[in-house]
């Protein structure tokens, strides 16, 4: 047993999205452009409206997985499947882009808190073209781990015998929201050759004695367990791993393909209205 420790913090760096949305991206920055399969991760958290209240008008996606997780607020999701789904406190969804898909991401709401993340999820070339999908999942049907030692919301993945309500088969993603009281370490095993990162968003840690400085993305290191410990005012932290895919990464934007080749398609088609394709499922 080895345990990983931290290889590298990564700031979060503040960026305008959509119509004017201010969020804190740590993956998907200069400072760490990917984590294997890991593209971009975004969080936002205000109180104040002007910074979510343009939302996200209608974008394109192709060829990767998008996991939002809501903590404060209401925002609606619509797209070119025909989906419709309230993204509300302790929700969350995950849309699966394929070949293509065009949505819209608007706040429910004109004041009050605004507070989650966004993941995108690279899909291993043989699954970038094949058809979208879209899952909605409410607070409730999110199981969680309790004990004297932690709280643990099982998001995608398993944890202490509770599978979450998302399976995700292509990079076997684990996405846990942990709290922790004040003082108390959690243990916890990782598959080896998983990518491991921890994004600590209320009170104070240290994982394997290294602390983890607010507003930081910590990337852990090799090994197939960690520990954490929380600090005096306790933490909350997600816990996220995934199998790596190994393959090569051409962004643009919001098309993330294999090759440059592959890219232009993805504008060409987007561009003459050809992104949302007929494809069999996969
Ligand atoms: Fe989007």
């Amino acid at each position: 047993m080895s345990l990983r420790k931290i290889t590298q913090l990564v700031p979060a760096m503040e960026v305008t999205e959509g119509a004017g949305v201010h969020v804190y991206r740590t993956i998907g920055t200069p400072a760490r452009r990917n984590l294997d399969p890991f593209l971009m991760l975004d969080q936002f958290s205000t109180d104040n409206p002007d910074d979510y209240i343009a939302g996200f008008p209608e974008h394109p996606h192709r060829g990767f997985n998008t996991f939002t997780y809501m903590l404060d607020g209401h925002m609606q999701h619509a797209d070119s499947m025909g989906n419709r789904g309230d993204l509300e406190p302790g929700g969350a969804q995950w849309m699966k882009a394929g070949s293509g898909v065009i949505h819209s991401e608007m706040p429910q709401q004109i004041s009050g808190r605004m507070r989650g993340f966004q993941l995108w999820i690279n899909l291993p070339a043989a699954k970038k073209m094949t058809a979208p999908a879209y899952q909605d999942i409410r607070a409730a049907e999110i199981p969680e781990v309790t004990d004297d030692q932690s709280r643990v919301r099982v998001l995608v993945g398993t944890y202490g015998g509770k599978t979450g309500p998302v399976s995700d088969t292509d990079t076997r993603v684990e996405y846990l929201d942990v709290t922790l009281p004040p003082d108390q370490s959690f243990n916890h095993e990782t598959a080896p050759q998983h990518t491991v990162f921890i994004l600590l968003f209320e009170g104070t840690a240290a994982v394997a004695d290294t602390p983890v400085p607010a507003q930081h993305l910590a990337v852990l290191g090799k090994g197939d367990r960690l520990t954490l410990q929380a600090g005096e005012e306790g933490a909350r932290f997600l816990l996220v791993s995934g199998r790596p895919i190994g393959e090569p990464i051409v962004q643009y934007g919001p098309f993330v393909m294999n090759t440059r080749a592959e890219i232009e398609q993805a504008i060409a088609d987007y561009r003459d209205g050809r992104l949302v394709q007929d494809v069999s499922p996969g």
